[in-house]
């Protein structure tokens, strides 16, 4: 394989509950894709979650049972699921890793894979908070990396992308060009920080909750109830800091002096940039009133979505 083409051959190591939703989305996308894991019960488990998650994928779209079935046959046609790495690793274009959560796992796997893989395949890590970079021992650092996919990968977009002090620019362009041609949206950060970023915003809205049941204000029903019919709505469309810009930056400052203000909200303040009402904020907006309108529009058709999912409101 030369350096540019595209990876073809697509080796994800690990079938557990990450790694053979990584493979299906590969297989999805019609590329060839090895899935290995050390034990065979996961494999042939992984095999039957994935025929589950296509018939629910082509249930969705309103798909017939046949049209189902054989869309399933397609797919598998891509995938060969194997204990055996040795016997898959030389023809492996592109690696994803998603063996346990442990670095003497991860460590014997990528010492393996580095003896094993030809000299141009990248190797992506899932971890989600040990820091590789600091914590294995690499020939060659410049094609490691991770790839922190969502879970279930094969429908989150989301995959946070980050590079080691070592990693080359090529691997980072190469793994993004990868994951944008089977409809993903990764987002490459600057520098890796255990939990990326979705699980640590997560992490930060559970410690909230703990706060707030152990102050005895509620329950974790009623938080669930509250954030599925609030933030659920709202986040989706809008995230953070552009949620913040619809409220305006003014507000979100209030009467706390320009120096006590983090950097990123003192310079908006500073600058008269106050989010949608002044066209600009975090985000550029054109028009106010289109901005309102066209965020509304999401906003309603997310929560009828929403009420039209029976597991919306089971949580009273
Ligand atoms: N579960 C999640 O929601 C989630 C989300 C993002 C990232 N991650 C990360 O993804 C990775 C995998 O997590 P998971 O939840 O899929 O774990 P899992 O326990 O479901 O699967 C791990 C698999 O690795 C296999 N394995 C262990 N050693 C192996 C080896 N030497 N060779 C081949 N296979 C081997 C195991 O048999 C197991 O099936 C972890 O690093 C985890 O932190 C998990």
């Amino acid at each position: 394989m030369s350096q540019d083409s595209p990876p073809k051959k697509i080796l994800v190591v690990g079938a557990g509950t990450m790694g053979h939703s990584i493979a299906q989305v590969f297989a999805q996308a019609g590329l060839a894709v090895d899935l290995v894991d050390t034990n065979s019960r996961v494999l042939e488990t992984a095999i039957s979650k994935i025929e589950a998650n296509l018939a629910t994928i082509k249930e969705a779209e309103g798909a017939s049972p046949d049209e189902a079935t054989s869309y399933t046959k397609q797919v598998l046609q891509n995938l060969s699921a194997t204990e055996d790495l040795a016997a898959v690793s030389e023809t492996a274009d592109f690696v994803f890793e998603a063996v346990y959560e442990s670095v003497e796992t991860k460590q014997e796997v990528i010492s393996r894979l580095e003896d094993q893989i030809s000299k141009d395949a990248i190797i992506a890590s899932n971890t989600s908070v040990l820091d590789l970079f600091d914590e294995i021992r690499v020939a060659e650092p410049e094609r490691l990396l991770c790839a922190h996919w969502f879970a279930p990968p094969h429908i989150v977009p989301l995959v946070e992308v980050v590079g080691g002090p070592e990693t080359s620019a090529w691997a980072i362009d190469r793994t993004v060009s990868l994951l944008e041609s089977v409809g993903k949206r990764p987002v490459v950060m600057r520098k890796f920080v255990p939990g990326f970023i979705a699980n640590r915003i997560m992490m930060a809205m559970a410690d909230a909750a703990e706060e707030l049941i152990d102050s005895g204000a509620c329950t974790p029903t009623e938080i669930d109830y509250a954030i599925k019919t609030s933030v659920g709505v709202r986040l989706g469309v809008v995230g953070i800091f552009q949620s913040l810009d619809f409220n305006g930056l003014d507000l979100i400052a209030g009467d706390r002096p320009l120096e006590e203000l983090p950097s990123y909200l003192r310079s908006k303040v500073e600058a008269g940039e106050l989010g949608v009402k002044t066209g600009r904020g975090f985000h550029e907006y054109d028009s106010p009133a289109e901005a309102l309108s066209s965020r509304d529009l999401a906003y309603l058709a997310v929560l009828h979505t929403l009420e039209a999912s029976t597991d919306f409101e089971p949580i009273r």
